[in-house]
């Protein structure tokens, strides 16, 4: 732009948007192309939290943003297929349906019987420790996927400050002025 004598006038919400798209095509690119040459993979999703880690070991100029992390390998081990919610619970045609509290129900079981099966979070030994008030009444008897994502996002991350401050640490600046909030409340 520079050099056609243009200023970048976006602001960086919108491009760190289209960056997400944009990276996320590519990461999920990569990891099929893996996979048709027998590689597996893993994403790791906390790279924005250790951004400044990130950026200090491979050398990221100014304002790349790690979104996740990708590990690539020949596996070792051939586990079977995690299991996954109800095609009908996830796929939807034009509009996204009402559904019954039967129905999620119906859905959470199937996913939380799959994990149980396959002995996942056992095997792991993953179960994520109570932060709060709560008393622990799970086993790895009946520990599984709805526990596991609930205890995350009931617990994690409730304030955006970590995130925001690696991003300004990259040179993102996202934070709402206070000029804006006011304009917003109009
Ligand atoms: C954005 C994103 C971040 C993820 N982060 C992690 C992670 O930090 N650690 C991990 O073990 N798996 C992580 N996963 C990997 C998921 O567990 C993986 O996608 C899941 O196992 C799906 O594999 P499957 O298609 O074989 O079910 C992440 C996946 C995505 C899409």
């Amino acid at each position: 732009m520079e050099k056609r004598g243009w200023k970048m006038v976006t602001n960086d919400l919108s491009m760190l948007f289209f960056g997400l798209q944009d990276a996320s095509l590519m990461a999920e690119n990569m990891v099929i192309a893996a996979e048709s040459f027998g590689m597996g993979s893993c994403f790791l999703g906390a790279a924005p939290y250790i951004a400044d880690k990130i950026a200090r070991k491979y050398k990221l100029p100014p304002r790349v943003f790690p979104l996740v992390q990708l590990v690539m390998g020949y596996p070792a081990e051939n586990p079977p297929p995690r299991p996954r919610y109800p095609i009908s619970f996830t796929l939807f045609e034009d509009k996204y349906p009402e559904m019954t509290d039967d129905e999620i129900n119906k859905a959470m079981r199937q996913m939380d019987e799959g994990y149980l099966a396959q002995g996942y979070y056992r095997k792991g030994k993953v179960k994520i420790p109570l932060e709060g008030e709560r008393e622990e009444t799970f086993t790895y008897d009946n520990y599984s996927w709805t526990e596991h994502i609930s205890r995350k996002w009931g617990q994690w991350y409730e304030s955006p400050t970590e995130l925001l401050t690696q991003l300004d640490s990259r040179g993102f600046k996202v934070k709402l002025a206070e000029n804006d909030k006011s304009r917003a409340a109009e």
